[in-house]
């Protein structure tokens, strides 16, 4: 098969399968004439990146409910925004997302090319192709992780990531088409997520059949090869969770840049070797026994977590006081509200 059959070969797969997306414009919609909306678009490959799909339905849904334009978001308070990303990780990208929908705003709309878009702030190669491509159909390429397992297996390339990433990107760009390079572009991610699966890959059903490498080598399932990955340090820290008697917590907004940056968080320490910090008011503290864990990117956290109940007139000596009115658990990064759950176990509702 020629690089023309495969692509056409795989739009006439994904016009049969294309998974239903609240952000997508299906192929039979697209034949039709509608186009999606770039806001849309640009939104859910933010929020899809490191993230599953699963996860980012109902986000994807809150957000466009409540902002339902990039001019909408661009003048949203940062931190109802933090807030609303809450859960989806990798805080970065909020803050990133703003910055853009501001400029985005400002300069009237969505530029239509991946230079263009390049040049927002926040958007990275990944995102700049997937919007060119999905919202304004250039044939721009698009390389996520279901487009490099597809593209190792398919051409039998067994030099392991990240290495062979570049060749996988330059393989994936000869296979682009003019013609419907948006619809191209989704159906790799598709036939990634659902035939051409990590493990047990529905070989049978896949449109490449017959000129995947890999299939014939009988090795599609050990491709992509992957360099070992170090393994994760584990650091610890202290998180102190305090319960005023009008039900109010002591929280503390964390700084702008860094881990979680601009998110609600609990007072506590630097995770790393740190002995423990002075606690962040004065209060009959008690520690809990059992540790929050989480993983994030590059380390393991246990968090030991101290809990105190106090009374009206407490004076912390960092954070604030927040009521019910003013906090919800659900604005909280994953790993604090793990934390949380644990204290309100130990104090009762
Ligand atoms: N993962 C990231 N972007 C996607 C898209 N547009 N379609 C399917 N899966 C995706």
């Amino acid at each position: 098969m020629r690089e023309r059959e495969m692509a056409a070969a795989l739009l006439a797969w994904y016009d049969r399968h294309a998974r239903s997306m609240p952000w997508r414009v299906g192929p039979a919609e697209r034949a039709a004439g509608r186009r999606p909306d770039p806001y849309a678009v640009w939104l859910s490959e933010v929020m899809l990146q490191q993230t599953t799909v699963a996860a980012v339905r109902g986000h994807f849904r809150r957000f466009t409910e409540r902002w339902p334009t990039v001019e909408a978001l661009a003048a949203a308070e940062d931190a109802e925004v933090m807030a609303a990303w809450a859960g989806l990780g990798y805080y970065a990208r909020a803050r990133n997302l703003l910055a853009c929908a501001r400029a985005v705003a400002a300069s009237g709309g969505f530029p239509d090319s991946e230079e263009g878009l390049r040049a927002l702030p926040g958007i990275g190669p990944y995102t700049a192709a997937a919007v060119a491509a999905i919202a304004f159909d250039r044939p721009a390429t698009v390389v996520d992780g279901n487009v490099e397992r597809v593209m190792a297996r398919l051409h039998a390339v067994e030099t392991p990531l990240p290495a062979a990433k570049a060749e996988l990107a330059a393989l994936a760009a000869r296979l682009t088409p003019r013609a419907r390079p948006g619809d191209h572009a989704q159906a790799l991610m598709d036939l990634g997520a659902t035939v051409c699966t990590p493990r047990r890959p529905a070989c049978g059903l896949c449109p490449w059949r017959e000129p995947c490498r890999a299939r014939a080598l009988g090795i599609a399932e050990a491709l992509p090869r992957r360099a070992p990955k170090p393994a994760k340090p584990l650091r610890r820290g202290h998180a102190y969770l305090a319960r005023r008697s009008d039900g109010a917590w002591l929280l503390e907004r964390r700084p702008a840049r860094g881990l979680l940056g601009g998110m609600l968080g609990w007072p506590g320490s630097d995770w790393s070797e740190a002995p423990e910090p002075d606690p962040p008011l004065a209060a009959d503290w008690r520690s809990l026994p059992a540790e929050v864990r989480h993983t994030f990117t590059h380390f393991h956290l246990r968090l030991t977590l101290h809990v105190a109940e106090v009374g009206p007139k407490a004076e912390p000596r960092r954070g604030a006081f927040l009521g019910p009115g003013r906090f919800r658990p659900a604005d909280l990064p994953t790993v604090m509200r793990k934390a949380f759950d644990l204290a309100r176990g130990a104090l009762g509702d």
